[in-house]
């Protein structure tokens, strides 16, 4: 059972470079940092809302993280969903075919934690978390200038063909379908967020996770926070803000004030 998009990994080149935006300028509170070496990377947790932004810096030029900064730049990395018990659900995408990283759950950030092969859910890097109690050493809200009231609510997934794709993240996960009025797009809903699946030729050509999209709790004081910290590639629109890749280490981020 999925019960919620736990988090999404976005891969950086500087833990505390990124930290300015995510942390300073979103207003994301800090949960936990640290170092994973059986992943390479040094990662932190951010919550936002009922989900969580996982940063990943690399540790050597070696690492998977340094391996796709090289190739891709800095962006949305991975996607993990929250499940009661990550090993039963391990197995069962493994006898459903599906290729896996991980046969059995490792400890990780998230707590018991193990991933899939992109090759299983249409070139989407997927993990499956299990969350322990809670972070240690969480940090509660103290390291955030202010609270924006963020929240994860979609991430949108370019596809040759998104109904297909939509059919494998159903039939290993058993998500439901959210009813969209027709057209090409499929929705998917996963506890209160959402994988939105769009023609790839919508987003250009880009297939694979290419956006995020968040509602804010108080809209104003964000863009408030854009204008102070100077923050480039903003574009305004009513009631809702995009955000260039050039101001989020490589996210095309889209916050809305309403649902
Ligand atoms: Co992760």
């Amino acid at each position: 059972m999925i019960r919620a998009i736990h988090h999404v990994g976005i891969a950086v080149k500087r833990l505390t470079h990124a930290y300015r935006f995510y942390r300073d300028v979103l207003g994301l509170p800090l949960l936990t940092e640290a170092e994973l070496p059986d992943q390479g990377v040094r990662a932190a947790l951010l919550a936002a809302g009922d989900s969580e932004i996982e940063l990943l810096e690399p540790l050597g030029a070696s690492s998977a993280v340094a391996r796709f900064l090289a190739r891709h730049g800095e962006g949305l990395h991975h996607l993990c969903f929250d499940t009661p018990d990550v090993g039963a659900e391990l197995t069962a995408a493994k006898d459903k075919g599906a290729e896996l990283i991980d046969a059995t759950p490792r400890p990780g950030l998230a707590g018991q934690i193990g991933f899939l092969h992109p090759r299983a859910c249409a070139g989407v890097l997927v993990e499956l978390a299990t969350p322990g109690a809670a972070h240690p050493g969480a940090s509660n809200d103290a390291s955030a200038l202010h609270s924006s009231g963020l929240r994860l609510k979609r991430l949108i997934i370019g596809a040759k063909d998104p109904r297909a794709t939509a059919g494998i993240f159903q039939r290993l996960f058993a998500l439901p379908e959210v009813a969209m009025n027709g057209g090409p797009r499929v929705m998917l809903g996963v506890g209160r967020g959402a994988l939105l699946l769009v023609p790839d030729a919508e987003v250009g050509g880009a297939e694979g996770m290419v956006a995020l999209s968040m509602i804010a709790g108080d809209f104003d004081g964000l863009l408030a926070a854009f204008q102070r910290a100077g923050t480039s590639g903003v574009l305004l629109g009513t009631g809702e803000v995009t955000l260039e890749p050039v101001a989020t280490h490589g996210v095309h981020l889209h916050i809305s004030k309403y649902e």
